[in-house]
């Protein structure tokens, strides 16, 4: 095919939107979400080309120092999804609706997605959970907000779990979570997050749906990935599970420069002249 003739690259659009990601999954081209929670990294990321941003509630671990994710507010999403929507110009910004803002009833979902989509400028949100979300997910899709899902380790249902182990290796939670997939997207989802599943139950799923799925700790044959963006560029390290890469060492590369930072103030090094009026 001559490069006239070629198709458009799916992945080069100025803007990604719900239809980018399904033309990508339709095209084979892997989509690249990471989480973010503030200006200047939504910034680097997006220029980085990444499709996605998700707001992950994730912020209550790596921007609060939470255990679990359960404590975070819809306030609180709301302020983080407002600095990410400052910093993109070309990604896709999902929001994550925090625990309790939506389990409750189908209106109340609708009422914190309304919320997140006016006060955010942000394009989609997400929500974790299966058969009981999907009554939500229709009056949310049916309302014109775009619904990203979740399932398998769904860590606002942590307590539920007892642990963060690999979910479905049985037969019986294997089923559970490719009925509630195809539950999903019949509601409207536009796109599905695999969580810490065998990498081939994620692939049977992912073959099994026309919308795109997202793996995290779901082997490489989804239609994409996504990572916590403190994992990936090494700066939560306290505990780092084994579908995590680290693009970088954030952590060493921070420390270094603030005890050299230190020592420059003790040495009165810093300012120099030329730093000082
Ligand atoms: O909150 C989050 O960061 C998430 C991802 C792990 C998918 O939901």
């Amino acid at each position: 095919m001559s490069a006239e003739s070629s198709p458009p690259d799916v992945a080069d659009v100025p803007r990604v939107t719900t239809q980018t990601v399904q033309e990508m999954k339709d095209a084979g081209v892997p989509i690249a979400v990471l989480t973010a929670y503030d200006y200047t990294s939504a910034r680097l990321f997006d220029q980085a080309g990444v499709d996605v941003l998700l707001v992950g509630d994730s912020a209550s671990n790596v921007m609060a120092g939470n255990e679990t994710t359960l404590p975070m507010t819809l306030d609180q999403m709301v302020y983080h999804a407002q600095c990410v929507v400052r910093g993109i110009d070309r990604a896709l910004v999902v929001v994550d609706l925090p625990f309790g803002s939506y389990q409750g009833a189908p209106e109340e979902a609708l009422q914190s997605a309304i919320r997140v989509m006016k006060e955010t400028g942000s394009h989609a949100v997400k929500l974790e959970g299966g058969a009981p979300v999907v009554e939500s997910v229709e009056r949310m899709v049916t309302a014109g907000v775009p619904v990203m899902g979740h399932l398998g380790l769904t860590p606002q249902s942590i307590y539920n779990f007892g642990t963060y182990q690999v979910r479905a290796r049985g037969e019986a939670e294997a089923e559970q979570l490719r009925a509630d997939a195809k539950r999903l997207e019949a509601a409207g989802c536009f796109a599905l997050v695999l969580e810490k599943i065998p990498a081939e139950l994620a692939q049977e799923v992912t073959e099994s749906l026309s919308i795109p799925t997202i793996g995290i700790g779901a082997g490489n044959q989804t239609d994409g990935q996504v990572l916590v963006s403190h994992d990936a560029l090494g700066l939560s390290t306290d505990f780092t599970p084994r579908f995590v890469r680290r693009y970088a060492r954030l952590d060493e590369t921070i420390t270094e420069a603030i005890d050299e930072y230190v020592s420059d103030v003790r040495d009165r090094s810093f300012p120099a002249d030329d730093e000082s009026y």
